[in-house]
């Protein structure tokens, strides 16, 4: 029998399944609550409802640690800290929304001694709201943490028990010493504050992450006009430490569950309090053409679009999830059908929420070589490690048409184009300038249809 403190976790989706799951892993047991009927009732079974490296096995293992339930009386009765990982998804307005989170808020009974430990993202000021809100309804024994959460889909197993840093927002009483102890194992380093600045921390980091996207992404679009390779220039800049190496590979756009909104909401915040977030405008709008450029790419090599078929290799918003929240997939899809395109395409995880998500018409193909057959073009969305071993020699063979657009970079160019395809990535030069070598060694092979687009 293990001596930590029984906790309770309400909204078992990815960040609370994992963060359930962690804990049973450091040895507490870990009442598990969602309004989902289905899922806690897959979960009992010992399904899995996301794909997430590790999860299932680390769920199996500690079977007999994580009671599943949808009453939240489960959790109550058996646990003073309940952590909340419920959606705070983008309003209409672009602010969180926040009405799960004060729908656990108003589930809270008037007695016992309970904290509710806060792990879903929201904007300053939420945790002062609920505690307001707490004192109004004669609840003024419960406690109120901020615990934001940094873990990353794809790697959430391993970034739970390998946190960079645990911040905890606490007003100094019981609760944030509890918050504590419980994070103690994993020998992180544990950094107490506010409660407001510990909000402020999970937002301010997403937004400057994504800057420092759109920010690769602008320099990838200037290479791309003057001839520079944006990897090299990567690789130039991550030496430096101030800079360092993560968050500089360009692509075509991020997307996920997180970045957009927490952007938006970090902005509509700020917004709101008066202060015009300029930055964070230019942040959002250079995503949203990122993930439009890969159109005029194809345009140029193939022009219009009527009628031709683009094969999308990768729909989830990155690899190792299947995760379709705000995929740039979704929108790529839409504006290539939008010109009157064809849409196939391959996940090797996320097809099934793919198909709930993106837009009618879109062809699913069963793998990699089936969705290139007859395509005029490739188009690389999401950067899966199989796609890395492609045999480009089959897949030219497969193929109507010879244009692969890398929207990456995680393509080897050599092996696309030694198949004979036309390989373009990001700010990687463009095929048919005179820099570009592949051009100048075999500009005469050029099928007269290249480049001969608008744009
Ligand atoms: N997904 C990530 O990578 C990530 C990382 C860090 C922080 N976050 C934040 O964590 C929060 C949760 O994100 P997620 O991706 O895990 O969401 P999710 O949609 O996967 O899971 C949310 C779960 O909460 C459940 N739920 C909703 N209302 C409920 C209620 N009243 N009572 C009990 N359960 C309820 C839903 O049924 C769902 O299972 C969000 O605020 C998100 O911004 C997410």
């Amino acid at each position: 029998m293990s001596n930590r403190e029984p906790i309770g976790v309400i909204g078992t989706g990815y960040v609370g399944l994992v963060t359930a799951a962690g804990f049973a892993e450091l040895g507490n047991d870990v009442y598990c609550i969602d309004i989902d009927e289905a899922k806690i009732a897959g979960l009992e079974r010992g399904e899995i409802p996301i794909y997430e490296p590790g999860l299932e096995e680390l769920v199996a293992k500690h079977r007999g640690r994580l009671h599943f339930s949808t009453d939240i009386n489960d959790a109550l009765e058996h646990a003073r800290l309940l952590f909340v990982a419920v959606g705070t998804p983008p309003s209409y307005s672009g602010d969180a929304d926040l009405t799960a989170v004060f729908s656990v808020v108003g589930s809270m009974p008037p007695e016992g001694e309970h904290a509710l430990i806060m792990k879903s993202t929201v904007p300053v000021g939420t945790g002062r709201a609920i505690k307001r809100r707490f004192e109004e309804t004669g609840r003024s024994n419960f406690r109120y943490v901020s615990c934001p959460e940094f873990l990353k889909e794809g790697s959430a197993v391993k970034d739970f028990l390998n946190p960079d840093r645990v911040v905890i927002g606490d007003d100094g009483d019981w609760a944030g010493d509890a918050v504590q102890e419980l994070y103690a194992p994993l020998n992180a380093p544990i950094l107490r504050m506010d409660i407001a600045s510990a909000e402020m921390v999970k937002l301010a980091s997403n937004a400057f992450l994504a800057t420092k996207i759109s920010f690769i992404n602008e320099i990838a679009n200037v290479s791309e006009e003057t001839g520079a390779d944006v990897s090299e220039v990567a690789r130039g800049m991550g030496l430096d430490d101030r800079i360092g190496p993560k968050f500089l590979q360009p692509g075509i756009g991020f997307g996920g569950s997180c970045f957009p909104k927490d952007v938006s909401a970090l902005k509509q915040l700020a917004g709101n309090s008066g202060y015009h977030f300029q930055l964070l405008s230019a942040v959002i709008e250079v995503n949203e053409l990122q993930k439009r450029k890969v159109i005029g790419k194809l345009k140029r090599s193939l022009g219009s679009l009527v009628g031709k078929r683009i094969a999308l290799l990768g729909l989830a918003f990155k690899p190792n999830t299947d995760d379709m929240r705000e995929a740039s997939s979704l929108v790529l899809a839409g504006r290539l059908q939008g010109e009157g395109a064809e849409v196939v395409a391959f996940d090797p995880i996320a097809m099934e929420e793919a198909k709930h998500l993106m837009p009618h018409g879109v062809d699913f193909a069963d793998d990699e070589l089936s969705a290139v057959r007859d395509a005029d073009a490739v188009v690389l969305v999401t950067e899966w490690e199989q796609f890395g071993k492609l045999d480009w020699n089959e897949i030219a063979g497969a193929m109507r048409g010879e244009v692969v657009v890398d929207g990456r970079n995680a393509l080897d160019p050599d092996a696309v184009r030694s198949a004979g395809l036309r390989y373009e990535g990001v700010g990687r030069g463009r095929e048919g300038d005179p820099a570009d070598p592949a051009v100048v060694a075999g500009a005469d092979a050029q099928p007269a249809s290249l480049g001969s687009g608008p744009g």
